[in-house]
C-alpha cells in the first residue's frame, strides 16, 4: 500500500511590495477600509515579463531542494493557476521546461483558489495507485497585471497579490505520516458571482474593444455573497476532514485556511473554537494569492517551526467556482 507525504514545500513572492498606501495613489481607496475589512497590509506584484510559470519556478527551486530532490527525479508535474501565462498552453510545461525535467507530464488545474488542494489530491491519488513516486505540485498567480487598478475596480483589486508556493510528494509505505484525506467540492451555479468573463469562448470573437472598454476583461466579485458561502463552506469542509478521519477539532495542530480575507478566517476560527496559535494567517503580507496562497502559508508554517513531524495539519479552501475543498496531513 502507498501513501504520499509531503517531502519538501517552498514559496517565492516577487521583491516588489505594494502597501496599501500605494493602493491610495491609483484609486480611490484607503488603508484603513483595506485593513480593516481584510486584514491586508500589503502584497506584491511582478515587474514587467514576469510570468506564472517564473514565479512557480522559483518556490519549486525551494521545495525540490528541501525534498533532497533533482528536477530529473521527478514524475509528474501539477500547476495550479487562473492566471496562466497564455491562453494555451497551460503554464505547467513552461515550468517542465524552465525545471529542465524530463519530458515528464505537466497538467494545469484551473480551479482558483482550492486549485492547490485539487492539485494535492490529484497527486495522492496517483502516489496510491503506485503509478508515480515524485510530483511537484505548485499554486501561483500573478494577479497584477490581471486586475482593474483604478477606482472601478478598486472592490477586487486591492485584495489580490502574486506569488507562488510549491511542494513535492512523495510515495511512502508509511502508514502513520502521510495525506490523510482530501476532500473536493464544487457548486458550479454560482460560477459568476466570482469570475473573469473575457475572454471566452462563448463569445465570437472572444474579447472586443467594447469588452475592453467595459472592463468585462477584468475579475467581478460579489464580495458579500461569497462571503456569506465562505463562511459556511469553511466549516462544512473542515468538519467532513475530521469526520473522515475520527479526529476532533481539538486535535488539530495547525490550520491553513486559503487566504482570502483575514475576518473570514477569524469567523471560521472562532465559530469552530479553534485558537488563534493554531491558526496560520499571512494575508496581511500578501494579499489574495489564490492558489499560491496554502503553500506559501504551508511553507512559512514549517519554517517557523509551526508545523512539526507528527503535526497534523489540515488545509482548506473556498473560493470561485464556487469550489471548497480539504486535505488533513500528519506530517
Ligand atoms: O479568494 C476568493 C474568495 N474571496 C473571498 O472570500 C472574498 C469574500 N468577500 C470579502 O472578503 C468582502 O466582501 C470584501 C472584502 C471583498 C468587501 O467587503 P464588504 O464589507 O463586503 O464591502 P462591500 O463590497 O459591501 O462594500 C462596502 C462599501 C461600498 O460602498 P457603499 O456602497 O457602502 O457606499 C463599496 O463601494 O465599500 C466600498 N468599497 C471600497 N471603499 C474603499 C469597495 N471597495 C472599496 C475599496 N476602498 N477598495
Amino acid at each position: 500500500m502507498f501513501h504520499s507525504k509531503i517531502l519538501g514545500t517552498g514559496f517565492y513572492v516577487p521583491p516588489r511590495v505594494v502597501t496599501n498606501f500605494d493602493m491610495e495613489k491609483l484609486m480611490d481607496t484607503s488603508n484603513e477600509w483595506i485593513l480593516e475589512r481584510t486584514g491586508i497590509e500589503e502584497r506584491r506584484f511582478v515587474d514587467e515579463g514576469v510570468g506564472v510559470a517564473d514565479l512557480a519556478l522559483e518556490a519549486a527551486k525551494q521545495a525540490l531542494k528541501k525534498a533532497g530532490i533533482e528536477p530529473r527525479d521527478l514524475d509528474f508535474i501539477i500547476l495550479a493557476t487562473l492566471s496562466p501565462d497564455y491562453t494555451f498552453p497551460g503554464s505547467a510545461v513552461l515550468l517542465q521546461d524552465k525545471l529542465g525535467a524530463n519530458t515528464i507530464g505537466a497538467l494545469d488545474v484551473r480551479n482558483q483558489c482550492s486549485g492547490f488542494i485539487y492539485s494535492l489530491s490529484i497527486a495522492d491519488q496517483y502516489i496510491k495507485t503506485g503509478h508515480y513516486q515524485r510530483i511537484l505540485v505548485v499554486g501561483a498567480e500573478t494577479h497584477s497585471t490581471g486586475i482593474d487598478l483604478t477606482t472601478r475596480g478598486r472592490d477586487v483589486a486591492v485584495l489580490f497579490g502574486d506569488g507562488a508556493g510549491a511542494v513535492v510528494v512523495g510515495s511512502t509505505e508509511e502508514e502513520g505520516k502521510r495525506i490523510l484525506s482530501t476532500h473536493l467540492h464544487s457548486e458550479g451555479k454560482y460560477a459568476k458571482e466570482l469570475w473573469i468573463e473575457a475572454p471566452g469562448s462563448i463569445y465570437h470573437p472572444r474579447l472586443t474593444h467594447e469588452m475592453i472598454d467595459q472592463g468585462r476583461h477584468f475579475p467581478k466579485m460579489k464580495g458579500r455573497v461569497v462571503f456569506r458561502h465562505a463562511a459556511v463552506r469553511f466549516p462544512e469542509a473542515i468538519n467532513e476532514a475530521l469526520e473522515a478521519n475520527n479526529y476532533q477539532i481539538s486535535d488539530i495542530d495547525l490550520l491553513i485556511l486559503h487566504q482570502a480575507n483575514l475576518r473570514i478566517n477569524e469567523f471560521v476560527a472562532r465559530s469552530l473554537e479553534i485558537p488563534e496559535e493554531k491558526v496560520y494567517n499571512n494575508i496581511q503580507r500578501y494579499g489574495n494569492t489564490t492558489a499560491a496562497s496554502i503553500p506559501i502559508a504551508l511553507d512559512e508554517a514549517v519554517e517557523e517551526g509551526k508545523v512539526k513531524e507528527g503535526s497534523l495539519v489540515l488545509l482548506a479552501s473556498f473560493g470561485s467556482g464556487f469550489t471548497w475543498a480539504s486535505a488533513l496531513i500528519r506530517w
